[in-house]
This record gives C-alpha cells, sequence and structure tokens, in this order.
C-alpha cells in the first residue's frame, strides 16, 4: 500500500519497500552512524540513483573531505561520478570548514551554489563536520534552523549526515534530531566476536515506514544491500 504523498524513491530497492515507496519530497533525512558504518555511501548511492535512475540532479555538499578520495570509493561501486558531473547531474562542492563568526555567510554561499544548479537531491556529508566550531545547543540551534530554511527554499529532497562516536548511543547534537523529517540509523553491532551491520528507519514524518531492524552489507558493484536482520542475533 503506498501512501499518498509524494515520495521520492533512494533507488534502494529493499530501503524504498521498507520507507513504503522513498523519501517525502522536498524532506530532510538524517542518517546517523558511528565511524565506517556506510552513511557516505549510503547518500552516494541515493544521489547516483536519483541520477542515472530518476533523472534527478543531486549535489553532494562535503567538508574536510577529499572529492578524488571519494570518487575512487563510488569507482569500487561501479558508479561513474566523473561521467554524471560531466553530464550536469552530479554537483559536488567541497569546502573547508569556518570559525564559527564565518558559518552563516558560508551557508548563504554553499546554497548559492546548490541553488545555480537547481537540484531535486542533495547531501551534505556532515552536519558534525559544519557546526564542528560550535559549542553551545543554542548556537547549534540557530545555524541548524538557517540551514533547514535554505534547504526548504531550495525545494530539494535532503540527506544530511550525523557522524556519532564509537559506542555511542546519540544520534546527533540533541537538535537536529527533532529538526529533520526522517532519520535513518546505522550500526556497527559486535555479535559472536563478528562486526553486523545494523539498521533501522527511527523516524519519517508522514510515512507509514516499518519499524524493524534489517542487517546490510557494502557489496561492491552495488552499494547497500538489504536484507531481514536474523533473529538469532
Ligand atoms: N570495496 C568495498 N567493499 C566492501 N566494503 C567496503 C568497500 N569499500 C569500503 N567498504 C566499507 O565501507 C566502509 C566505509 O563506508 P563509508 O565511507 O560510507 O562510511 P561512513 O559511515 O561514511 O564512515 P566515516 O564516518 O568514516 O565517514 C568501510 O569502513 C568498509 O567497511
Ligand atoms: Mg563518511
Amino acid at each position: 500500500m503506498s501512501s499518498e504523498i509524494n515520495q521520492v524513491p533512494t533507488g534502494i530497492e529493499e530501503l524504498d519497500r521498507i520507507l513504503n515507496g522513498g523519501f517525502p519530497r522536498g524532506s530532510i533525512t538524517l542518517i546517523a552512524g558511528g565511524p565506517g558504518t556506510g552513511k557516505t555511501l549510503t547518500a552516494l548511492q541515493f544521489l547516483y540513483n536519483g541520477a542515472v535512475k530518476f533523472s534527478e540532479r543531486g549535489v553532494l555538499i562535503i567538508f574536510n573531505e577529499n572529492a578524488q578520495t571519494l570518487k575512487q570509493f563510488t569507482k569500487t561501486m561501479g558508479w561513474d561520478f566523473d561521467r554524471l558531473e560531466e553530464e550536469n547531474m552530479i554537483k559536488i562542492l567541497d569546502f573547508i570548514v569556518v570559525e564559527r563568526s564565518s558559518l552563516e555567510s558560508m551557508l548563504d554561499m554553499i546554497f548559492e551554489r546548490a541553488l545555480a544548479f537547481s537540484p531535486q537531491r542533495l547531501v551534505i556529508d556532515s552536519l558534525t563536520a559544519l557546526t564542528m566550531s560550535l559549542e553551545r545547543r543554542d548556537e547549534i540551534r540557530v545555524v541548524l534552523s538557517i540551514m533547514h530554511r535554505l534547504l526548504r527554499k531550495l525545494g530539494c529532497t535532503s540527506i544530511v549526515i550525523s557522524e556519532t562516536p564509537w559506542g555511542v548511543e546519540s544520534l546527533g547534537s540533541g537538535v537536529e534530531e527533532f529538526v529533520v523529517d526522517g532519520i535513518i540509523k546505522l550500526e556497527l553491532l559486535p555479535v559472536k566476536g563478528e562486526l553486523k551491520r545494523r539498521l533501522a528507519v527511527l523516524k519519517m514524518r508522514g510515512v507509514a515506514h516499518e519499524m524493524k531492524f534489517y542487517q546490510y552489507s557494502i557489496v561492491p558493484k552495488e552499494g547497500i544491500v538489504i536484507t531481514p536482520y536474523p533473529e538469532v542475533f
């Protein structure tokens, strides 16, 4: 049964089923997880599928990360981001995080550049890096509400990434979790001497999504592959 709202498929088959169709159009979803859980990969797959399967342009905003290394990673998944950039379907904007006094003007500049590309999909990797220079919750709240307003103005469907330290239960700073429309949590859990990957959709406003845990793998040439979470765990 599909929802009545307009939804944007991620193109990750099982995730779209879990989401009963995809992200609501124009929504902001937080992907939260520890190091190496596959946050960046999931977001890249959303952009790649958007461009290749649904002809939707995507912008990837990265901080303190090298675009070339990222593209190497996408190549191992069989996704040619160089070609998509040439075809004007994907735009990668990389920034160095600035101190907090210039954060607001940097956000304006980022969104002006994104707006010029008129994307349907957008990813910020990561919100944690963007708000790194902020210590107080009220400062984080101000920057997040600016970001939120700008994303709404752009009108695209967005993923923002939150990096959570290993072993910590939180999803973010305690602010963004409530600002975003959806949350997907990615985890690495020790199970019988092995690390297993586990995923759950914690919220998605307006969507009757599944509430189960799922196992997932990172598979070369495929990306994120989601399977049922074994009961024996
Ligand atoms: N070719 C590959 N085949 C299978 N798994 C891979 C491959 N390349 C990377 N991985 C897995 O993907 C992980 C990295 O995924 P990704 O960069 O999306 O994680 P992340 O959550 O964004 O990490 P970080 O918090 O460091 O940014 C690696 O730690 C590794 O476990
Ligand atoms: Mg990452």
